[in-house]
């Protein structure tokens, strides 16, 4: 009896598909829907990048303000002269060494670009994904895809399609299974000002790896709303649950242990399997970075008064990690 319940609760809010059909995508991508898409870094929510009413469906679904532009996709680089008429080289330089990759470009945008999807602004943010069922899918289809990442605005981004399914789900008709993310959080956005790159959001290529192909950058990534890259709020991906960084031992004395939650880096609390997540055993940061969102959204679903966390060391992804961290602490 449950069972034919839930069926039928299931059928009346029309619950996303979860599957491999590129064909489905594409057609439904051409009719102005919105799916869900698999990247290396985080799923996205996409829909046609020249299409208004697409990029207008993207923000509703996520309930995104408007002043918070989106990330166009392409198959490679040779797409680039849809969207932009001006690379400059050093920029080049990176998307040549790092794409397809988790690096995000800001170029100036053409007239054909719709400024819903920049917000307003000048530059248009691009990138090349580097999974394969969604290069397949980008390179059948006639327009880039706007994809931000498939979730409510402000709460932690999805890494499993069944964590598009568990917010988005009953909103949109698809999602394409690819797995697990494989980086595990947001590309690393870039820009140039006066011949100097900038980076704005820090993410899932290094700083080190860019600075190993042009030289020293300017980290710009602001902790309240910044204009050049107004996603970036103080407060964003964030759990339900509180969640507290610091030095986990010492934390935790001023908790009932019985409802702490913790994620910890690579040591091992010893507390009940449900509660208690680490990151990487063997302290790798590119493990820690790629269990980092499901640490978070496993730990908000269960009954604790907090999240317990510390922060990774300060060395390649390890900014990234922290400033996420950070972020949903707020
Ligand atoms: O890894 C990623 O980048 C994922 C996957 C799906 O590609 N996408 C993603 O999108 O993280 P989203 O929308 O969650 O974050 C995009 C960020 C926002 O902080 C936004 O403000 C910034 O990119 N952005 C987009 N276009 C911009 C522009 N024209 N100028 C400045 N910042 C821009
Ligand atoms: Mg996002």
């Amino acid at each position: 009896m449950a069972s034919v319940e839930s069926k039928s609760y299931f059928c009346t809010l029309k619950m996303a598909t979860i599957g491999t059909d590129i064909a489905r995508c594409i057609s439904l991508l051409q009719d102005d829907e919105v799916v869900g898409i698999p990247t290396e870094t985080v799923y996205g929510l996409a829909g046609n990048a020249l299409s208004e009413q697409a990029v207008l469906r993207i923000f509703e679904t996520k309930q995104r303000p408007r002043f918070d532009p989106l990330i166009a996709h392409i198959p490679d680089v040779d797409h680039l002269d849809i969207l932009s008429f001006d690379v400059n080289d050093k920029l080049r330089t990176l998307t040549e060494a790092f794409w397809p990759g988790p690096l995000t470009v800001l170029l100036p945008k053409r007239d054909e670009v719709p400024d819903l999807l920049t917000s307003g602004l000048d530059r248009v943010a691009v990138r090349v994904p580097d999974h394969k069922l969604t290069q397949s899918l980008l390179a059948s289809l006639e327009f880039p895809l706007a994809a931000p990442s498939a979730n409510p605005f402000g709460y932690v981004s999805p890494t499993k399609p069944e964590h598009v399914a568990a917010q988005l789900g009953h909103q949109i008709p698809y999602i394409l299974d690819g797995g697990d993310c494989t980086v595990g959080i947001e590309s690393t956005i870039v820009g140039e000002e006066d011949g100097r790159i900038v980076i704005y959001r820090l993410g899932g290529l290094a700083i080190d790896e860019i600075e190993g192909v042009v030289g020293k950058v300017k980290v710009q990534v602001n902790e309240s709303s910044n204009p050049k890259a107004p996603g970036m709020l103080k407060s964003h991906y964030s759990p339900s649950n509180r969640l507290l960084i610091g030095n986990i031992r010492t934390l935790i004395k001023s908790f009932d242990p019985e409802k702490v939650g913790i994620i910890s880096f690579k040591d091992d609390y010893g507390m009940d399997e449900e509660r208690s997540f680490v990151l990487s055993g063997s302290g790798d940061l590119k493990e820690a970075a790629q269990n980092l969102f499901a640490a978070l959204r496993l730990l908000d679903r269960q009954d604790v008064e907090v999240i317990l966390t510390e922060y990774v060391p300060e060395e390649g992804l390890g900014f990234a990690i922290n400033d996420r961290l950070k972020r949903a602490s707020v």
